[in-house]
């Protein structure tokens, strides 16, 4: 089935799914139907068929999916079978963190310079080379990576991602706080908020505490 036929919403979860089978993995289960998975997940099994059906079905009656398949299949519909070759600009807090903890090659990731415009900060991190951003352009045109970190302030971010599409970058993990959405449809962009997720999170705890506080009455 072509990607495009692919909703965003299915493909949102198409990591969860990996991450789990992952687990499964790791524990050497080879096989689950899709009701064990959907207990694992807190999901329907419907919902399992229904979004695993979109790319043509894993499953087989009365088997249950085979979870190394299924892990494989799924790696490669989200692309991580080509290891992107990845640059992160801005070595500041959030650009060492990541580098220094993030499991890029987990996920699909090759981490292969650092950039920041600071003097200072040029060095290295964990083995990775920090580079200068005058170095950028020369570095693009001999390495080609495909995707970049955005941890810069976000004053800065508009201009330096233009700077990056000029040099091949077709895709953004954009930490920046700048949401931005590209005019072109050659790079792909993924605005990047923690504070969404614990916002989230606070809408739950919040509804926790108000069903609390009803029952206590
Ligand atoms: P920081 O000030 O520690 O680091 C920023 C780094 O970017 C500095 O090393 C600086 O020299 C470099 N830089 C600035 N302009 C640059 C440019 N034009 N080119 C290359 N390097 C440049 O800041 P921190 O704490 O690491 O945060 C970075 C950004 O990430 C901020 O905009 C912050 O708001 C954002 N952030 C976003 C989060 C999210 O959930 N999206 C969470 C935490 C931070």
């Amino acid at each position: 089935m072509p990607k495009e036929k692919i909703s965003i919403s299915v493909v949102k979860r198409l990591p969860r799914y990996r991450r789990y089978l992952g687990e499964l993995l790791k524990e050497n289960i080879a096989k689950i139907s899709s009701k064990e998975l959907a207990e694992m997940m807190n999901l329907t099994a419907s919902q399992i068929r229904q979004d695993l059906n979109c790319f043509g079905g894993f499953g087989q009656q009365g088997y249950g999916y085979n979870v190394k398949d299924l892990y494989d299949e799924i790696g490669k519909i989200l692309g991580l079978d080509k290891k992107y070759k990845t640059i992160l600009i801005g070595a500041g807090n959030l650009g060492r963190a990541l580098t220094l903890h993030f499991d890029f090659e987990d996920a699909g990731f090759e981490l292969i310079g650092v950039f920041d415009a600071n003097y200072k900060e040029i060095g290295d991190i964990c083995g990775i080379k920090v580079y200068n951003m005058e170095e950028l352009e020369k570095f693009c045109e001999i390495n080609h990576p495909t995707v970049a970190i955005l941890c810069i302030p976000k004053c800065n971010a508009k201009e330096v991602a233009d700077l990056l599409i000029k040099c091949g970058i077709k895709g953004f993990w954009n930490f920046s706080q700048k949401e931005f959405a590209l005019d072109n449809s050659d790079v792909a962009v993924e605005n990047v908020h923690l504070s969404d997720s614990m916002m989230t999170l606070s809408y739950h705890v919040s509804e926790i505490i108000s069903k609390n506080s009803e029952t206590d009455k």
